[in-house]
């Protein structure tokens, strides 16, 4: 989804943003460009990657200690040389970069017209550039107030990056609904859609607020409103590091984050269950824990992954803390007219952080009496910042566009809460509180055993790495892993998969069953078990091939499926967590054989943060 990264200090700025791009990459986007200035100013623009922008400019000149870089992701204009950022107004005094979109792009731009103004790209975002111009030699105003009333008539959102050739040492920044970071260093500042190029100059960073403006040189920086009231800038020290961000031995971001998976679940729960597994504490929500035992009614909100993970929590708030939950499509919530209740808790769950339907919920319900939180993974993140109260999820930086480490924190966090919110509520006795804290703490050994057993899970996937289409069934809280083990085969190996609760098979999906369809069940020994084995039959019957995630040692299903990935014996508090492992692995291999970009699969971006 888009980024930014631009640079002012005494540095040179093209390595610094060029590498922030490429760190960025994973954001997903379709072409590039840069500006610098160096006394003049130098545009390189063009359709592709990041690495065709560096072809385009590296043997131009490059020179200059300030500059802004893009990479798009389309919404106004195709992917093409001309649309590709920084665009720069007709008279040439501005130049800028933006993630978003400005929605009454069409208002403007026929007003620009009956001004004079012409254009030379599709985008929304040269209307911008223009109208900024405009207002700038019409009112005869700053660079930075020409700004801030261009951005009173925008309607829509953005991150902007954005200098004027009269200004040459000053950048102007503004965020609205599109995340962007200022790096704060020793006289040089860092800007970019979020810390990942920032990381590695400074820890010291400014998050800008909605309908923020930062006016930036090297000595200094100004923070304010659109409406010139002066504001602090409310300076944090990140944790990231480097290393984070960057794949380590591993082939890709995905499998990294894969494999991460005991320690960051690890991560998630440290600090939050005592040592002698006693107790739960979520300092994130202890402010707001009355109304949390109040709450009549859970309604989550989330898009994607997150939301299966919504669907795994409303099985543990409804088992462990005895309140109903319902989860909700973010996208589909925020259009409609929700009935919400002053006792209602809503759970916003976005692992960015910054997904515009997901956002858009919580806003839709904030002057509710409701109580709204967020679990999130990026800390200062918007949906973070816009809700009561929240759990983050210390998976660390999550940069593979198909989420898998986050699911499993998210989960744990669900779990926790539940686990919380059940014993507060007396439903959980104390001794039935600890037996299910202790079995979360299983979780991390677990995972390992499922990760040693990777090559076996490989030797599966070149099985059915040709297949069209693929259906996983589930029931009860490994319905939606079968859902999220769907989601990660469709997204990066682009084979066609439907997640479905094997009860539901025979409503009609049954009708798909033949040799050419492989079938993943979750056939653990639960509850369940029995009537996943005659479901697992059905599918023999037709000749569909069955691959079973069954627990260790098991006999019956073991004799009917085609193959059977064993994972270990997991209490059904936590046995979603155990059996995404090898579904995610799956959908790793399936597509790696086919050649897919596993880490930035097509049409797909890490944060969705346009409608
Ligand atoms: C999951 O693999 C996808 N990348 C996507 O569905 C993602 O979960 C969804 O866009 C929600 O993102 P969020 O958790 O950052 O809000
Ligand atoms: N709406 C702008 C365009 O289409 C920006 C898109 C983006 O966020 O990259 O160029």
């Amino acid at each position: 989804m888009c980024g930014i990264v631009a640079y002012v200090g005494e540095r040179t700025a093209y390595p610094i943003i060029i590498k922030g791009l490429q760190r960025l990459e994973y954001r997903g986007y379709d072409s590039a460009g840069i500006a610098l200035v160096n006394g003049k100013i130098n545009v390189y623009k063009c359709k592709g990657k990041v690495m065709d922008l560096e072809k385009l400019s590296q043997d131009k000149d490059i020179s200059g200690s300030m500059g802004m870089g893009h990479t798009r992701w389309a919404t106004h204009g195709e992917p093409s040389d001309t649309n590709a950022h920084p665009h720069k107004s007709m008279k040439g005094k501005f130049y800028v970069v933006h993630n978003g979109i400005i929605e009454n792009y069409a208002h403007l731009r026929k007003e620009l017209q009956n001004r004079g103004y012409k254009f030379t790209s599709e985008t929304d975002t040269e209307i911008l550039a223009n109208l900024i111009e405009n207002i700038y030699f019409e009112q005869k105003v700053s660079a930075e107030l020409a700004v801030r009333l261009a951005l009173t008539k925008v309607v829509g959102a953005y991150g902007l990056v954005i200098f004027c050739e009269d200004e040459p040492g000053t950048l102007i920044a503004a965020r609205k609904g599109s995340p962007l970071v200022i790096g704060v260093g020793e006289k040089e500042y860092f800007l970019a859609s979020d810390a990942t190029p920032i990381v590695e100059y400074t820890d010291q960073v400014i998050y800008l607020n909605d309908e923020e403006v930062a006016v930036i040189t090297r000595e200094k920086l100004e923070l304010k409103n659109l409406y010139n009231d002066s504001k602090t800038p409310d300076i944090k020290t990140i944790e990231l590091s480097i290393e984070n961000i960057d794949k380590g031995e591993y082939e890709h971001f995905m499998l990294k984050e894969i494999h991460e998976q005991p320690v960051t679940v690890q991560e998630t729960f440290r600090g939050r269950v005592a040592m002698d597994e006693s107790k739960i504490f979520l300092g994130g929500i202890s402010d707001v824990m009355p109304k949390l035992l109040e709450a009549k009614r859970i309604v989550i909100v989330a898009c994607g992954t997150s939301w299966h993970a919504g669907l795994v929590g409303e099985y543990l708030f409804e088992k462990y803390a005895r309140i109903p939950v319902e989860v909700e499509y973010a996208s589909e919530f925020r259009y409609r007219d929700p009935i919400i209740f002053d006792n209602d808790l809503i759970i916003a769950i976005s692992q960015s952080g910054e997904t515009a339907d997901t956002l858009a919920a919580i806003r839709k319900v904030k002057d509710s009496r409701a109580t709204i939180l967020g679990i999130c993974n990026v800390a200062g993140s918007s949906i973070s910042r816009e809700t009561h109260a929240g759990v983050y999820t210390h998976a660390g930086i999550e940069i593979g566009v198909a989420s898998t480490k986050a699911f499993t924190s998210q989960i744990t966090v669900l779990t926790m809460m539940a686990l919380l919110l059940g014993h507060k509520k007396q439903i959980l006795s104390t001794e039935e509180y600890q037996k299910l804290i202790h079995e979360l703490t299983l979780v991390p050994d677990k995972i390992r055993e499922v990760l040693a057993i990777e090559d076996q899970i490989e030797k599966i996937a070149a099985t059915y790495k040709d297949a069209s289409n693929a259906l996983y069934m589930g029931r009860g809280a490994l319905f939606p892993v079968a859902l999220e083990g769907a989601l990660k085969l469709k997204e990066i190996s682009y084979i066609h998969a439907e997640g479905y609760p094997a009860a539901e098979m025979k409503h009609g999906p049954i009708a798909l069953i033949d040799e050419k369809m492989p079938v993943f069940a979750l056939a653990l020994n639960d509850n369940n078990y029995e009537k996943m084995i005659s479901n697992i039959q059905e599918v023999k019957a037709r000749k569909g091939k069955v691959i079973a995630v069954v627990t260790k040692g098991d006999k019956a299903v073991k004799s009917m499926a085609d193959h059977v990935i064993e994972i270990p014996e997991a209490h059904e508090a936590i046995a979603p967590m155990i059996s995404i492992i090898p579904l995610q692995i799956l959908a790793y291999h399936i597509a790696l054989m086919r050649g897919c970009n596993v880490d930035q699969p097509r049409n797909l971006a890490k944060s969705v943060t346009v409608e």
